[in-house]
């Protein structure tokens, strides 16, 4: 079956205020702010509109006397003016950043699958501009194989000199996007090495003598005893390391962060099957962590930040056959732990753990990050809104939580508790992987103690994205599926170097 996916990204671009002509548009949108008196705050751009139009908004406005301007809240005003058929009030909220991009993607959405050339008002400073229109277009996404497709698609113009942050916005914006079509991606066509193809098409596509990528399958991955034993369960080709580089000339005294992704293209459980079996609908999205490092590393790429950055993505299908793996394993790791296999449905930290270990031993990292669909408990911990974030450093936990909350992608740092580490002992091996002894439930914590076993002495970082990986819900910037969530925050944090 050939599969296509239209392009359905949108047309973000920029206008400077003297270029302003009414005449180029058939939708406009202007922020409202709450509070006692609602009204219209005066504007160049709103004299210029109210002029276009012969209308007085303000009158308008006061056929809506419960319109409060929350965050979101929208007047659609009809109108024939040339081509301009529609004038959305936007209410912004508290002008927090959470309630702009709530704002921006309810406004992306009245737009959504039309041909609707929007010229918006909404934002005003640099910061805003970013969330703005990257929830615009992330509002637009859609994902289909449906035999008849819609190929509309709206522009977007942003009113204000804003060149730079609107190129910026495009280049998360379009990130998260790609990462968007990898996860949704069903696992019938997305195997290990569908993975490596697409990883390898981006790389070339970014025409960027800065980045890399080497693909390590078969005998290459003899030492990689958890990816290994994970992906030989698989028909499909079978497990790959992917390595994709940023090394610009000149790099090598830079510091070097080492991303480790979990890229399980389809996760049944293994022997120890998914259960209930409806669970297993949403595991295409196991390969989550793997889609955000590659494309937050091709990104961040373009932005050429000081920082030399390894992505590793760990690329294996957990599957139900005759070689899968079996309870009661033991398996080695890259660099010689062995560790005993309880349960195979806990495959995300064997394949993390031979990532974790090969950059330690191999790759000199001064910083280490993996981003894993590890857990359903961190899901059960923190909802779909923040990522659960281990690691013992502070500075960065505290830079994460920052860059996290202004991009909308929000982690929450949780404690290594040291004393449920015994749960990780074997009668047989260095370490059972399983971790549920003793009834420290936990079991998002006790995953992150696990992979910590494979760090070293290295600054280390682990986001279980379990619960933000996948939206469970048509709303906002996300439609049900993958979110891309990861590739913001590692494109901004990276960026910051
Ligand atoms: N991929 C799952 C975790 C997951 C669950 C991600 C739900 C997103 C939504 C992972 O491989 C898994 O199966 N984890 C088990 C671990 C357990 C067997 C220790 C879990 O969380 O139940
Ligand atoms: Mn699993
Ligand atoms: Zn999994």
């Amino acid at each position: 079956m050939a599969h296509k996916i239209l392009d359905l990204y949108p047309k973000l671009t920029h206008l400077s205020e003297d270029e302003l002509d009414f005449t180029e548009f058939t939708a406009a949108a202007i922020p409202i702010l709450p509070g006692e008196k609602i009204e219209l705050t005066k504007s160049r751009f709103l004299t210029a509109i109210q002029n276009f139009t012969k209308l007085d908004l303000n009158i308008e406005l006061t056929n809506w006397p419960d319109f409060t301007a929350k965050a979101g809240e929208i007047i659609e005003v009809p109108i024939s003016a040339g081509t301009l058929t529609r004038i959305y009030l936007v209410g912004i909220g508290d002008q927090s950043e959470d309630d702009f991009r709530k704002a921006s993607a309810a406004l992306g959405r009245k737009v959504k699958a039309t041909n609707t050339v929007l010229i918006s008002a909404l934002a005003t400073e640099k910061a805003k501009v970013i969330t703005h229109s990257v929830a615009l277009v992330l509002s637009n996404y859609q994902f289909t194989f449906k035999s008849e497709q819609k190929d509309k698609k709206p522009v977007f113009i942003i009113y204000g000199d804003f060149d730079e942050e609107v190129a910026h916005a495009d280049l998360l914006a379009s990130a998260v996007w790609q990462a968007r079509n990898l996860i949704h991606t069903p696992s019938n066509i997305k195997n290990p090495e569908w993975l490596a193809k697409q990883a390898t098409a981006m790389v070339s596509a970014a025409k960027n003598s800065s980045l890399s990528i080497n693909i390590k399958s078969g005998r290459a991955l003899k030492e990689f005893g958890g990816l290994s034993a994970v992906g030989n369960s698989s028909p499909n080709p079978g497990p790959r390391l992917i390595e994709v580089s940023y090394a610009p000339k000149g790099s090598s005294n830079w510091p070097h962060v080492v991303l480790v992704g979990k890229g399980i293209t389809f996760d049944t459980g293994g022997i120890s099957l998914k259960r209930p079996y409806d669970t297993m609908v949403a595991m295409k999205s196991d390969m989550a962590g793997a889609a955000a490092v590659l494309c937050a590393t091709v990104a961040m790429a373009k932005l050429k930040p000081k920082v030399k950055v390894t992505a590793l993505l760990m690329a294996a299908e957990n599957a139900l056959s005759a070689t899968s793996q079996r309870p009661s394993d033991v398996i080695k790791h890259f660099g010689g732990t062995t560790v005993e296999v309880l349960n195979t449905d806990a495959e995300g930290r064997l394949v993390l753990a031979d990532g974790l270990a090969y950059a330690d031993l191999e790759l000199d990292p001064d910083y280490l990050v993996d981003v894993a669909t590890l857990t359903g408990a961190a899901t059960l911990g923190l909802g779909r809104q923040y990522a659960a974030m281990y690691t013992r450093q502070k500075t960065i936990a505290k830079k994460l939580y920052e860059v996290g909350s202004q991009v909308g992608e929000k982690v929450w740092h949780m404690p290594l508790i040291d004393d449920y580490s015994v749960a990780l002992e074997s009668d047989i091996a260095d370490f059972n992987h399983l971790a549920d002894k003793f009834g420290f439930s936990a079991g998002s914590v006790t995953a992150a103690l696990f992979l910590e076993k494979f760090v070293g002495d290295r600054n280390w970082v682990h986001l279980d994205i379990a619960g933000t990986g996948r939206s469970e819900t048509d709303a906002g910037e996300n439609v049900k599926g993958g979110t891309g969530f990861g590739v913001r925050l590692l494109i901004e944090w990276l960026g910051s170097f």
